[in-house]
């Protein structure tokens, strides 16, 4: 049967791309719903008239995750530690498949895991062990994706596309994966249409459109608006200290600021090998033509 899937977190960066996909693959779904807040809920009025449904409700009430087979999190930073409570509620409603809000690296790395800015995904990832523990039955997918395309040539990144200027914490040769955003939720939508791995409880989707190292990025860059970028690797030591000082004052946005500074230029975004890529009927868009269709001469 076509499966019901409930999105999390539909008006963010990722959510308004992924509803647009539903958008188009709505035929294949029983289902498509968004769960809002009450109070943000008028964001989803278009939407609505396109045949997505709204619940209205607190994603920590079982209740409105009665009826859906799939939960999709896109739960942003400052949402993410409420992540395991979510998990409860989705489970105690009748939920029996979690994506939990990865759509990056892969976190199980050495050196990633262990990585602030990526502390709330790792408390996720062992409460969804936990739960397929305590609820057979219970499944989850986790999206490995490297760094969106649109963001690695990013002011997260240091990178100033107007000003043609890096400036970034990391190293030229550190290594990144990328895949372009509308890539990265057609992958999404689509695996929830592929079979599960019989008699496992976590399903890992491993896609890539590009791996290089960051100056490779910043070459491509270069050769797309066919200009010299004036670049400086600063150690990432200096972005630690001041996320740790952000730490200290209490300051938890900034903190995350400046542990997500040398994220991508550092090496901590890289989805490795064995590929998924090749489980789905599409062919990944490259780095180059993201970069030209963003930023290309018209
Ligand atoms: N690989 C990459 O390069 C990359 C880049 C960006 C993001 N990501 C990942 O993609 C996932 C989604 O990120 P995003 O950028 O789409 O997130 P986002 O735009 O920051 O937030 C997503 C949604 O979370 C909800 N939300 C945020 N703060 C909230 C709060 N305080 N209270 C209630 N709801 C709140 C909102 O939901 P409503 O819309 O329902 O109001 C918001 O639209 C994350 O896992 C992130 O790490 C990866």
């Amino acid at each position: 049967m076509a499966p019901s899937v409930l999105i999390i977190g539909a008006g963010g960066a990722v959510g308004l791309p992924l509803v647009a996909e539903f958008q188009k693959q709505k035929s294949q779904f029983s289902r498509i719903a968004i769960l809002s807040d009450p109070a943000r809920a008028h964001k989803f009025a278009a939407v609505q008239k396109s045949g997505i449904e709204v619940v209205q409700g607190s994603f920590l009430d079982f209740k409105c995750y009665q009826g859906f087979d799939v939960v999709i999190s896109l739960a942003g930073n400052a949402l993410m530690r409420l992540q395991p409570a979510m998990i409860e509620a989705a489970v105690a409603g009748g939920v029996r498949h979690f994506y939990p809000s990865e759509f990056g690296t892969d976190i199980n790395q050495d050196g990633v895991w262990n990585f602030r800015y990526f502390r709330d995904k790792v408390v996720t990832r062992d409460h969804l062990v936990a739960t397929a523990k305590a609820h057979p039955g219970f499944r989850y997918t986790l999206m490995l994706v490297g760094a969106f395309s649109e963001w690695v040539c990013g002011e997260f990144s240091g990178v100033d596309v107007e000003k043609h200027t890096v400036r970034c914490y990391g190293y030229p040769d550190a290594q990144a994966s990328v895949t372009s955003l509308d890539d990265v939720v057609r992958y999404t939508v689509e695996s929830i249409l592929l079979p599960f791995p019989e008699g496992q409880s976590c399903r890992e989707i491993r896609v890539r459109g590009d791996h290089f190292t960051f100056q490779q990025i910043i070459a491509v860059l270069e050769e797309v608006q066919g200009v010299k970028y004036d670049v400086q690797y600063l150690d990432p030591k200096e972005a630690a200290q001041k996320q740790e000082e952000a730490r200290k004052r209490g300051d938890e946005a900034e903190e995350m600021l400046w542990a997500g500074k040398p994220v991508g230029p550092s090496g901590k975004v890289q989805v490795p090998l064995p590929l998924d890529n090749d489980k789905f009927g599409f062919k990944s868009e490259t780095l180059k033509q993201t970069l030209t269709r963003l930023y290309g001469k018209k």
